[in-house]
């Protein structure tokens, strides 16, 4: 009795701990949703900034954000973060059919935002207005392959 009450407590604290460092497929979903829409608000930031007169510090704000995240696109879309039956995601299986090139996408967006980070840092507005065609060029690209239509 003794020892099934140990071992019982020891199962739960270990469902516990396998519990809190691997989170659910739909808190993963959710998750990168909401930092793809950050990096869509950054991006659009970036773009509101380059159609009129760029305020240098919002411009080096948007950056700053969009490389923040670029790192990590990778990592939001692991194996355990696939889909499951009842999870709303507009992630195709191609991510993980085909990842490397899902891998080649996210890299080349990170690449992009890092060299939109170093012309804002610089204050080079004009650079940063000339590299937005292709930082948006990461999105497109990646889009087009690995994420599902939704307009
Ligand atoms: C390497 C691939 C990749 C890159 C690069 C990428 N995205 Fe995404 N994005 C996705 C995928 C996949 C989804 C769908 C995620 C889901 O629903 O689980 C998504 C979703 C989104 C969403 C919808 C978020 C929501 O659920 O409301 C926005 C907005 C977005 N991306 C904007 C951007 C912008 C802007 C860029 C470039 C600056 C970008 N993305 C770059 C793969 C990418």
């Amino acid at each position: 009795m003794r020892t099934r009450l140990i071992i019982g407590s020891v199962a739960a604290g270990l469902a516990s701990v396998a519990m809190a460092q691997v989170p659910s497929v739909a808190e993963q979903v959710k998750a990168r949703q909401a930092g793809m829409k950050s990096v869509g608000a950054a991006f659009k930031g970036l773009r509101d900034e380059m159609s009129g007169t760029p305020d240098a510090a919002a411009v080096k704000r948007h950056a700053a954000v969009l490389a923040g995240h670029s790192s990590k696109v990778g990592g939001w879309f692991g194996a355990s973060a696939a889909s499951a039956p009842g999870v709303t995601t507009a992630a195709l299986p191609a991510i993980w059919t085909r990842n490397a090139d899902f891998r080649k996408a996210a890299s080349a967006f990170d690449v992009e935002a890092r060299k939109t980070l170093a012309l804002a840092n610089a204050g080079d507005m004009a650079g940063v207005g000339g590299q937005l065609r292709a930082l948006g060029g990461t999105c497109k690209g990646c889009h087009d392959d690995f994420k599902a239509k939704d307009d």
